[in-house]
């Protein structure tokens, strides 16, 4: 507890999708909570995603890179920080296979970084907000599920870095007894994802009646959350979550992607002469399927939303963003900053 009175914790990646959405949701939620919110600002950092926090004193935005580890030990000291949530990362598959350095940077050196600082200032939880990808691909056949036993089989670069990034919190909590915490979530989606992700791109698309490109034969198969459902389990985790635990994060919706673009596309009106077959993934996993059992029962939590209802209401909220999508298409995005914040290094 800060002297304040609020309980004070750190999160990074909180100007992208799913770190906006956590950082929204808690301070609406927990009336005591105040957010250090650290963001690169990176191309999928965008501050118009917390506009509507400007004036709340409970939260309070850092640009910075999460492996400046002075920088982050000393916000932790000055704000007296009770733990970290490292939500922060390169997040995307394909940028991966074009260029793994940043996510090496990011996703691993930044995650030592904040492990560091937990260390260090004997924080009281961390939690490093981790992906089912680490697992591997399941058979499209079988009807198997990642479960924490699953062993790691990372196929792509983004993967074999969030799966080093486990390694080295899982060494750091058995080494130095930091009280980490992983999460393993499945595919997510809903409002503010940027629009290089599959059900967002294929929602601009279809709108503008442009093609939407399915990779491969379309059968890869995710399992969708609505990422409000992720970010109350990202809470649960820190709040209950024991330290050297793994929990998977899963919704029982496993879908194929040709299923979500015709949904998509049958939802707007759409014509599926829209759908263009393209090349497919390098790598690309063939079936991801999550065993959440272990959260739902040790974390008391459980999804809330259907994903029908999840993807109309998501569609529904890029048709009623319009200066949201254009902004983020024009680049437009990257300037609400110098209008907004001071950077503090
Ligand atoms: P995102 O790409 O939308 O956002 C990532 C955020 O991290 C951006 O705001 C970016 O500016 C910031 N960032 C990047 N590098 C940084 C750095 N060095 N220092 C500080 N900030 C930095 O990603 P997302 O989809 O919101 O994913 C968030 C986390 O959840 C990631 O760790 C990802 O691996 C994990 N995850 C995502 C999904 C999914 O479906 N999106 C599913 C499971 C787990
Ligand atoms: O499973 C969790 C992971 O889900 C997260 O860890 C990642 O950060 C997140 O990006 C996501 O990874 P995917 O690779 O599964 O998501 P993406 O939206 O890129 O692709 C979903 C599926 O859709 C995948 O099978 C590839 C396919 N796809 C994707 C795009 C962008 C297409 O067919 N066409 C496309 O244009």
């Amino acid at each position: 507890m800060s002297s304040n009175g609020n309980k004070t914790i750190l999160i990074s990646g909180g100007a992208g999708f799913i770190g906006s959405t956590f950082v929204m949701q808690m301070l609406a939620t927990q009336s005591n909570l105040r957010i250090i919110n650290v963001d690169a600002l990176t191309y999928a950092g965008n501050l118009e995603n917390l506009q509507s926090l400007e004036q709340d004193e409970r939260h309070i935005f850092v640009h910075a890179e999460i492996q400046n580890t002075e920088l982050m030990d000393s916000l932790c000291r000055q704000y007296e920080v009770e733990g970290i949530i490292n939500i922060a990362a390169e997040s995307h598959v394909d940028r991966s296979i074009h260029d793994a350095s940043p996510f090496i940077e990011t996703n691993i050196g930044g995650t030592v970084s904040l492990l560091t600082v937990a260390r260090n200032l004997k924080l009281k939880k961390y939690v490093q907000v981790s992906t089912d990808e680490v697992y591997g691909s399941l058979d499209l056949n079988s009807d198997e599920l990642f479960t924490e036993e699953t062993p790691l089989a990372p196929n792509s670069p983004y993967s074999a870095s969030k799966a080093s990034a486990d390694m080295f919190v899982r060494a750091f909590h058995h080494t130095h007894d930091v009280p980490a915490v992983i999460t393993r979530c499945s595919n997510n989606y809903g409002p503010r994802q940027f629009p290089e992700k599959l059900i967002p791109l294929m929602i601009l698309n279809a709108k503008e009646s442009r093609s939407l490109p399915v990779y491969g034969d379309g059968m890869n198969v995710r399992d969708w959350i609505h990422v409000e459902d992720h970010c109350d389990a990202i809470w649960r985790a820190y709040e209950y979550g024991k330290p050297g635990e793994v929990y998977n994060i899963g919704s029982d919706n496993e879908c194929s992607n040709l299923h979500i673009v015709h949904s998509i596309l049958s939802i707007l009106g759409k014509s599926t002469d829209l759908i263009q077959y393209v090349t497919d993934r390098p790598g690309h996993d063939r079936r991801y399927a999550i065993d959440a059992s272990k959260a739902k029962r040790e974390l008391g939590w459980a999804p809330r939303i259907p994903f029908e209802q999840g993807l109309q209401s998501t569609i529904e909220w890029y048709l009623e963003h319009p200066e949201w999508c254009e902004h983020i298409l024009s680049g437009q995005y990257r300037d609400y900053y110098s209008q907004q914040y001071h950077r503090e290094r």
